[in-house]
């Protein structure tokens, strides 16, 4: 395992169960040889064969796979980097000048032969999870500026083509849902132009060749940012497919000031040959152990309650105090209130941005509440959306100079409201500040940051030119900036990412943000399909679910109670009903299932996630979770189809010689690993949104 540099030629980095081996041509070209399963020794991979001369037709570097490419000098594919230099020489011509591997990190130089500037391609490995993080750093060593325009973090090739692409066909309400294509000719891109990561697509690629969720080759790489984003992967003519994954390149650009260097975020990937399964199991070890964030990273989330979807804009303290105390009493461990809280905020139209406590609604300020949820045994949270500000506001009223703009335009609306320009320095220190004074004055333990609008007219600090389009990158930069500084004066304090639902989950959030509202939309039988697609990518622990009213949301089905308690204990259990208006035998169900979730917690927030049945026959799902010898499962039939009522399910990461304990509905059952792996359960389930749960102990 490791990194091998061989003969000056090449480069091998070794995890667990994969390899990737780059090699210089003798063009001095960063070539990609193979990423995969670990395949032989250094002198297996000298002496390949290389392309032939260049050829007119077929330019050399269009049909070799290369680890980081510009624009221009014969790449017509999508190349990696566009700049232009001060002369207007708009290609970057290199040669690897410097390399070196320090602990798990190569880093890789690439120099202009000609002008002063210089790319690092970095690779550091994390072994044990099989995981690759790639970066580039590009530095400007003349005396004139540079003008990027394009920089991805990373670039790919893959033997082949024709690979099933997965990615997700989202929008509000309807995250994650996973769409898949095959990759024949062109490019198929993925992108996000919000400003924010988005609901329409991740920035991710997963890319295999017949895969199922428990075999076949899975190549995947995470983008880790919050911004515009572009992930290409084209089918070239040439038997590889090239893979692009980075910042978007629509509207951008950065001057490169001499003696300056850019870093792009990170892309985090791997290859895997045990299917879907394996490539989430891998990504989720990996999230939890270097990407989440302490002191919560290896600490139980609580089980909450969110006020939104009782009370929604209309919160009254005597009201809130209420459900405080209905929500205690079934074992509720944090009490948030959602938006609503602050300003004039009566509905969307107004207050956003006057981050003072509504005196109407609560006359003795928010201590009241406050004490009467910590009085309870509960801890207090909140609801924010800092990056915005409606017009009808004192903020905007204070500073109509503070929202993106251009000077001749309408500046548009969404959800009656304007994004601040969060370029401007005062405007970043001003969030803190306030959000700081926020967090000082009230015994505050948990935030819910949310985002609920697009990003519109970056112009205001434009000149027509390179100025205005930098804002996408320097807006992102001051986000992690305020993010990065609240959590350093707070680290005790909570921080849940909402942006109307799943619009910025991604690896660059979840660095800063403990946990993740994944959708608005609550419906326990949609929520089945998102909860779904977003494990792909991201753990259980990441996606806060909440059980609500029924009918809720956007398609006032009926489902039982049961069935959405089921549901939303898939990932970090969170109650949203109207408490105040439940029956005794409704609080009782919710009152027993989040004391068994108490107890269930660390295997669902800390285990390795199996998707065992993906809406087989269209209506049964199956879903996993194993930790230490303890295991879960959760089972739904959200349909009854011509009489069917059993079905088999063989469990997976037991251990074969090892015997359990079985507690299905109907009783207890004594079994060995390798008979649940391999004969499996049978599981009795009928009508429509029945749901079971069945645990799993290993004898000791
Ligand atoms: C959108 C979020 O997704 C909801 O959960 C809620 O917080 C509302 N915003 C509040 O305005």
């Amino acid at each position: 395992m490791g990194i091998t540099i061989w003969k000056e030629k090449l480069f091998i980095l070794r995890t667990e169960h994969t390899m990737y081996v780059m090699e210089r041509d003798r063009r001095g070209i960063l070539r990609h040889v193979y990423w995969g399963s670990p395949a032989g020794i250094e002198e297996d991979f000298e002496s390949l064969p290389e392309e032939n001369s260049e050829n007119g037709y077929h330019p050399y570097v269009d049909r070799v796979m290369e680890e980081y490419s510009s624009f221009g000098a014969g790449h017509y594919k999508e190349t990696a980097l566009k700049l232009e230099y001060h002369d207007g020489t708009r290609d970057f011509r290199y040669r690897i000048t410097d390399y070196k591997a320090e602990n798990n990190t190569l880093s890789i130089r690439l120099d202009d032969s000609s002008y002063p500037c210089g790319v690092t391609l970095i690779y550091e490995i994390f072994e044990k999870e099989d995981i690759i993080r790639r970066q580039v750093q590009i530095q400007n060593e003349g005396d004139s500026p540079i003008l990027l325009e394009r920089i991805h973090s990373a670039q790919f090739g893959l033997p082949g083509t024709d690979y099933r692409s997965v990615n997700f066909n989202g929008s509000w309400a309807a995250e994650f849902r996973r769409s898949e294509d095959t990759l024949s000719s062109g490019k198929k891109v993925y992108e996000s132009l919000r400003g924010n990561t988005g609901h329409v697509a991740n920035p991710c690629f997963i890319l295999h060749r017949n895969a199922t969720e428990e075999t076949g080759d899975v190549y995947f790489g995470l983008l880790a940012y919050s911004g515009n984003f572009k992930v290409v992967a084209e089918a070239t003519p040439y038997e590889y497919t090239n893979v692009l994954i980075g910042m978007s390149d629509t509207d951008f650009a950065w001057k490169l000031d001499p003696g300056k260097t850019l870093s792009t975020p990170s892309v985090y990937c791997g290859y895997t040959a045990g299917g879907l399964g394996a490539m989430s199991q891998s990504l989720h070890r990996f999230e939890r152990n270097y990407l989440m964030p302490g002191p919560f990273a290896g600490k139980e989330l609580p089980v909450l309650y969110n006020s939104w979807y009782a009370t929604y804009f209309d919160v009254q303290c005597e009201e809130q105090m209420k459900l405080a105390e209905k929500a205690a009493s079934l074992g509720v461990e944090l009490f948030v209130v959602d938006d609503g809280w602050f300003g004039t905020r009566q509905d969307d139209t107004k207050g956003l941005g006057d981050w003072y406590v509504d005196s109407g609604k609560f006359p003795d300020g928010l201590s009241r509440l406050v004490n009467h949820v910590k009085s309870l045994g509960m801890r207090f949270g909140i609801w924010i959306e800092p990056e915005m500000v409606n017009p009808d506001s004192e903020l905007y009223r204070t500073h109509p100079d503070w929202v993106y703009r251009f000077e001749n335009r309408k500046i548009l609306q969404g959800r009656n409201q304007y994004v601040l320009d969060l370029t401007r320095e005062d405007v970043a220190d001003f969030m803190i500040e306030t959000l700081d004074k926020l967090l000082s004055q009230q015994e505050i333990s948990y935030i819910k940051w949310d985002m609920n609008r697009s990003i519109t007219e970056t112009g205001i600090c434009g000149d027509g030119t390179v100025a205005g389009k930098q804002i996408w990158l320097r807006h992102m930069n001051n986000f992690y900036r305020v993010v990065k500084e609240i959590r350093a004066r707070h680290p005790d304090v909570e921080f849940e990412a909402c942006a109307s639902g799943g619009a910025r989950v991604d690896l660059g959030a979840m660095q800063y943000f403990h946990e993740y509202w994944p959708s608005d939309n609550t419906d326990p039988f949609d929520r089945l399909f998102i909860q779904n697609g977003y494990s792909l990518l991201y753990p259980p622990k990441y996606m806060r679910a909440w059980v609500t009213d029924v009918p809720e949301g956007p398609t006032s089905r009926k489902a039982s109670l049961s069935f959405a308690l089921h549901t939303a204990m898939c990932g970090s259990l969170g109650i949203g009903n109207n408490l105040n208006r439940l029956e005794e035998t409704e609080l009782a169900l919710i009152r027993e299932q989040i004391s068994v979730y108490k107890r269930i917690r660390p295997v669902i927030q800390f285990g390795d996630l199996y998707r065992l049945k993906n809406y087989e026959d269209n209506c049964f799902w199956a879903v996993q979770y194993v930790k230490d010898g303890q295991s879960i499962i959760f089972a739904f039939l959200t349909q009854s189809r011509f009489g069917k009522n059993r079905w088999r399910i063989k469990a997976a990461g037991l251990q074969g010689d090892g015997l359990y304990q079985v507690c299905l509905p109907g009783g207890s059952v004594r079994k060995s690993g390798a008979f649940l792996m391999n004969f499996g359960l049978e599981i009795r389930l009928s009508g429509d949104y029945d749901s079971c749960m069945i645990l799993i102990e290993q004898e000791a």
